[in-house]
C-alpha cells in the first residue's frame, strides 16, 4: 500500500457539502440522508420547500447541517437561485446529485409535444443545467467535484410505453461521458447512477398490478426488486474519494435486470 493511501478512509465524506435535487421523497430523500450519514452537510431541494421539513429534521438529527431550498429544475432562473442560496449558506458544493425526475407512461402514438417537454426537460435539461451551475459556481474554481446523475435501466434498454423517459435516461448516459471529458481536467468526475426497480411514488401504480412483483422478480437475476438501501454503496462510492479515477461511467444497480432475461435454454419438462 502506498504512503498516500495508508490510513485514508476512502468513503468518508466528513466536511463535504452535497446538493440533492428532488429530495422531498423517494430516492432523493434517501440519497440526502445517506450522504448526511456519511458526513456531508446537505442542501435538500424540491419545488415545494415545505415538503422538505421532515428530511431536514432527520438530517439535523444526525448532527449535520441541512438547508431546504426551493428548486424547479425546468426553470433556469430557479436553478441559478437555488445554487446561489446553497453557496451563500454553505460556501461551496462538493457533490451534486441530479436526481429530480418524472415520467409519463403511455403508448408512443399518444405522447404529446407537452409530454415530451415535461419529461425530457425535467430529467435531461434540468440535470444538465443544474450540473453546469454547480460546476460554474463552485467546482471548477475548487478544482474538484463529484457530479452524480440518475439514469435507469432505460439508459441501456428500450421499453414500450416509456419513449420520452427512455430518451431522457439514454441522454443522461451520453451526457455524463461528455461532461466527464469536459470537466475531468478540472478535477471533476461525472457519473451516472442507474437504479433498476425501486418502489416509490413514481412507479407505485405498477405495484398495484396483482402479480407485478412476482413477474418482475422472475426477470431479475437477484430475484427481487430493489430496496433503497441497495443503492447506498454505489452512491457513496461515486460521491467519495474511492471513485477518484472513475468518470463518465454508468453504474447500474438493478439486481442484474439489464443483463437481459431472454430464456435461451429449453424449458425444463
Ligand atoms: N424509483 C425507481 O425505480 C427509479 C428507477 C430509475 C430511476 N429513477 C429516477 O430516480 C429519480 C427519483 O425517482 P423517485 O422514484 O424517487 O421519484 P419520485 O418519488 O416521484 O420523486 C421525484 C422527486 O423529483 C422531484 N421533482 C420532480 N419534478 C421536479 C422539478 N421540475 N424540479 C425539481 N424537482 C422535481 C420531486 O419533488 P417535488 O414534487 O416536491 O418538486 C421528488 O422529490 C427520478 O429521476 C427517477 O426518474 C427512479
Amino acid at each position: 500500500m502506498s504512503e498516500e493511501n495508508s490510513g485514508e478512509d476512502l468513503f468518508d465524506l466528513e466536511g463535504q457539502v452535497a446538493f440533492v435535487s428532488g429530495a422531498s421523497r423517494g430516492l432523493g430523500e434517501h440519497f440526502a440522508e445517506v450522504l448526511a450519514a456519511a458526513g456531508c452537510d446537505v442542501v435538500v431541494t424540491s419545488r415545494d420547500k415545505k415538503s422538505l421539513q421532515l428530511v431536514e429534521d432527520r438530517i439535523e438529527g444526525l448532527g449535520r447541517r441541512c438547508q431546504s431550498v426551493e428548486l424547479d429544475v425546468t426553470d433556469h432562473e430557479s436553478i441559478r437561485k437555488a445554487v446561489d442560496e446553497a453557496i451563500i449558506g454553505f460556501g461551496k458544493i462538493d457533490i451534486v446529485v441530479c436526481n429530480a425526475g418524472c415520467n409519463r407512461r403511455k403508448p408512443s402514438v399518444d405522447v404529446t409535444w407537452e409530454d415530451w417537454d415535461y419529461v425530457v426537460d425535467t430529467n435531461l435539461k434540468g440535470s444538465f443545467f443544474l450540473a453546469q451551475e454547480t460546476a460554474k459556481r463552485s467546482m471548477l474554481e475548487a478544482g474538484h467535484g463529484r457530479i452524480i446523475m440518475i439514469g435507469s435501466v432505460t439508459s441501456v434498454h428500450g421499453y414500450a410505453g416509456l419513449a420520452p423517459y427512455g430518451a431522457s435516461r439514454g441522454g443522461i448516459r451520453q451526457l455524463v461521458m461528455s461532461l466527464a471529458d469536459d470537466w475531468g481536467p478540472a478535477g471533476i468526475t461525472v457519473n451516472c447512477l442507474a437504479p433498476g426497480w425501486f418502489k416509490t411514488q413514481q412507479n407505485a401504480m405498477m405495484y398495484e398490478d396483482e402479480g407485478w412483483v412476482e413477474y418482475l422478480s422472475e426477470r431479475i437475476p437477484l430475484r427481487r426488486p430493489g430496496n433503497m438501501e441497495d443503492l447506498d454503496g454505489a452512491l457513496i462510492f461515486l460521491a467519495s474519494e474511492s471513485s477518484r479515477y472513475v468518470t463518465g461511467q454508468t453504474l447500474l444497480v438493478d439486481g442484474g435486470i439489464s443483463t437481459g432475461r431472454l430464456r435461451a435454454m429449453p424449458k425444463e419438462k
